[in-house]
């Protein structure tokens, strides 16, 4: 693996105690990670925490080990800078180029990418100051993250809470992989995506499942959140994936419950992702009481199925009946195996046209490819006949293509 640096930046919050799980994640991973904190951050943990998690010593200001310049040296050498938690100060003193200390003068010096995670209480974070400087990060080319929702110190609630440091991370490596992965082109746009795996009740302890992890969907709504877009994500049955920051969830169990919500917010969504391995049959019958084994019997009980319906294929039919007017792209998924009629891209194809998507995520399954694992490729074919491949990487590497791909779709009809 490509070891790169990479400086953590800490400012005096009490998320602070978050840093050390991204430092220790990044470390992990095989990078090498140096720690900047501001003098407050350390009233959060102290330097010796960090000085063990990273393995180098750790500075505040810019007159420690001034023979070896670090205030500048840092910055121009880092491969990337990630400050988590991001204060309104640290934000402020940022937008405003000051370099009072080694983090601020290291800002100012680095020219790889920053990513800033902020946290906050939720009026610090709806200031006029605070969103004014925000946008100023924004425009000069940083990546700031949208903050999580949820309960801030004390019994306040909102935005305002860093994003979990796991997400924090996958944005960091996804930087890494590509550095102009983030732009936040996506104001103003409504965004629906399915994500996950179905369940079709067969009793009230059984279910027909699939081994869909929920992580291309995921991915798809976090990246498209954090460029801007309004993200409502219709979350099934996953691998245990917490909610992404910024992302409106709905959770559902069944492909009827999948339906009734895509149904209910499609009208308002100007984009809709399937990305939901939605199951194609459910028992016609669900039985009110567990199915016992019956010992004298030998035969398993045979279980009727019926069709469920194809939500993509309605929406995209709903759309062409003008019945959704805000509706400009519609994006389907496929996973296939190739079989004797023909390869994975034969079939892809085929279900492009039968399903009139505006594109299609085609990944090749089978022999442990796609499905609960964390890396992935395939291809995007559009409706007007252009096709890309999707290189080898991370899924959220996957979801910046193919949120890069539907930004295109909309430049290219506004
Ligand atoms: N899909 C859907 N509703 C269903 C089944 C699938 O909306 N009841 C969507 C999926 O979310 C995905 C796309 O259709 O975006 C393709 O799913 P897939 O299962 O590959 O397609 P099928 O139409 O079921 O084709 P087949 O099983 O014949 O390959």
């Amino acid at each position: 693996m490509n070891r790169k640096r990479i400086i953590v930046g800490v400012a005096g919050g009490i998320a602070a105690y978050k840093a050390c799980s991204v430092v220790r994640q990044l470390s992990e991973a095989g990078h090498d990670v140096r720690v900047i904190p501001t003098e407050s951050a350390l009233r959060f943990v102290g330097a010796a925490t960090f000085e063990a998690l990273s393995g180098h010593p750790v500075h505040t200001g810019v007159f420690e080990d001034v023979d070896e310049v670090p205030h500048v040296r840092l910055g121009q050498e880092a491969d990337l800078v990630v400050v988590a938690p991001a204060t309104a100060d640290l934000l402020a003193r940022a937008v405003a180029g000051r370099a009072d200390d080694l983090l601020t003068a290291t800002l100012l010096t680095a020219r790889c990418p920053v990513l800033f995670a902020p946290a906050m209480h939720t009026e610090m974070w709806l200031h006029p100051a605070t969103v004014a400087n925000v946008e100023t990060l924004r425009r000069r080319g940083a990546v700031v993250l949208e903050p999580a929702s949820g309960r801030l110190t004390g019994a306040d609630t909102g935005p305002g809470r860093l994003p979990e440091p796991e997400e924090i991370t996958t944005f960091a490596e996804l930087l890494l992989a590509r550095a102009d992965a983030m732009p936040f082109d996506l104001c103003g746009i409504k965004l629906l995506v399915s994500a996950g795996g179905t369940r079709e009740a067969i009793d009230p302890v059984r279910f027909i499942g699939n081994r869909s992890s929920g992580k291309q969907g995921y991915a798809v709504a976090r990246v498209a959140a954090q460029r801007g877009a309004d993200v409502t994500l219709i979350a099934g049955n996953t691998a245990g994936l917490a909610d992404p920051a910024g992302v409106h969830v709905l959770h559902i169990t069944s492909a009827e419950q999948l339906h009734e919500a895509v149904t209910k917010h499609a009208p308002d969504a100007h984009v809709l992702v399937m990305a939901a391995a939605v199951a194609d049959f459910r028992p016609a019958h669900v039985a009110t009481s567990k199915i016992k084994k019956k010992l004298d019997v030998t035969e398993g009980p045979a279980i009727d199925l019926v069709r469920t319906d194809d939500v993509l294929a309605g929406a995209v039919r709903q759309r062409t009946d003008g019945q959704l007017p805000n509706m400009r792209a519609i994006v389907g998924f496929a996973a296939e195996t190739g079989d004797a009629n023909g390869d994975v891209l034969f079939h892809a194809r085929a279900k492009l046209s039968r399903k009139g998507c505006d594109l299609l995520v085609v990944n090749a399954v089978g022999e442990g490819r796609a499905f609960e694992v964390d890396n992935n490729d395939g291809w995007l074919l559009s409706a007007d006949g252009t096709e890309f491949a999707l290189e080898h990487g991370s899924k959220t590497l996957m979801a910046s293509r193919i949120v890069d791909a539907i930004a295109m779709l909309l430049r290219r009809e506004a």
